[in-house]
């Protein structure tokens, strides 16, 4: 189901090169922005494009969790990373649960792939159906001119013993899409050096747009310049 190799073949690698994040400061920060923005008190969360799960394993000993991914090699390590949660391959954009959960959260440049406006709408209206009465939603939108900026390279590092991996992404910015190509190198102890080239097509979605889009879904909603102190933006929409 899953394109790109980053979340696929390489996925053993995405906890190792996001190693410089600090999920359990993330996770915190969160939960302080659910009490402060959500009208009840919630008891269950739902993390859209949950990747290796590591924000849900902050989380799991306040909330009743659930992990959805596009991806079953992501879903694999989040199931063991975060023990006792459940896990499930889904399609953002088609996410159809039996269930209803009173926060969602959708992280990183994770919205983006729904690639289009249509698909946005569509993405933002399943958030909103799988809301409780009051329920929230937390979306890190993916325009951030600062990580997409058309042809300016950005490195990432990890230098461990195990293994050195170099990441450099690149990007084509156009005003609605990029297409952000990444070139990683893994080294691990003992095997050769390997390089790929992964791309990657995201949605360029404005905040303006973002927020029109959670209004007409129904949502009251928010825009927090400084999110989760990361350097991303953080929409909070809540269920009218
Ligand atoms: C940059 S990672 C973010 C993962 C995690 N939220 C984090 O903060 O580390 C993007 C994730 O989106 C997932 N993804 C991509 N397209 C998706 C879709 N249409 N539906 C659900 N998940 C998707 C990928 O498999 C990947 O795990």
């Amino acid at each position: 189901m899953t394109q790109q190799l980053l979340h696929g073949k390489l996925a053993k690698y995405y906890d190792r090169l996001y190693s410089y994040r600090d999920y359990l400061d993330e996770a915190i920060r969160i939960q302080n922005l659910i009490i402060k923005y959500s009208p009840k008190e919630p008891t269950s969360i739902l993390d859209v494009a949950c990747g290796t799960g590591l924000h849900l394993k902050h989380l799991k000993d306040d909330f009743q969790c659930t992990g959805v991914d596009i991806s079953k090699d992501m879903l694999k390590i989040a199931r063991k990373n975060a023990k006792g949660i459940t896990f499930k391959q889904v399609d953002m954009k088609k996410l159809k649960l039996k269930k209803k959960f009173d926060v969602i959260t959708c992280l990183l440049s994770s919205i983006g792939y729904s690639n289009t406006l249509g698909n946005l709408n569509k993405t933002i209206k399943n958030f909103y159906n799988h809301l409780t009465k009051e329920g929230i939603v937390l979306i890190e939108p993916s325009h951030a001119k600062s990580f997409y900026v058309s042809g300016k390279p950005n490195i990432t590092i990890y230098d461990g013993n195990d293994a050195k991996i170099t990441r450099i992404n690149i990007s084509k910015t156009k005003p609605t899409t990029t297409q952000l190509t990444m070139h990683i190198v893994v080294a691990e102890k003992g095997k050769e050096a390997k390089y790929f080239v992964d791309n990657h097509k995201l949605g360029l979605f404005g905040i303006k747009d973002t927020l029109k889009t959670m209004r007409n879904a129904g949502f009251k909603s928010k825009f927090l310049a400084n999110g989760l102190m990361t350097g991303r933006e953080l929409l909070v929409g809540i269920k009218r």
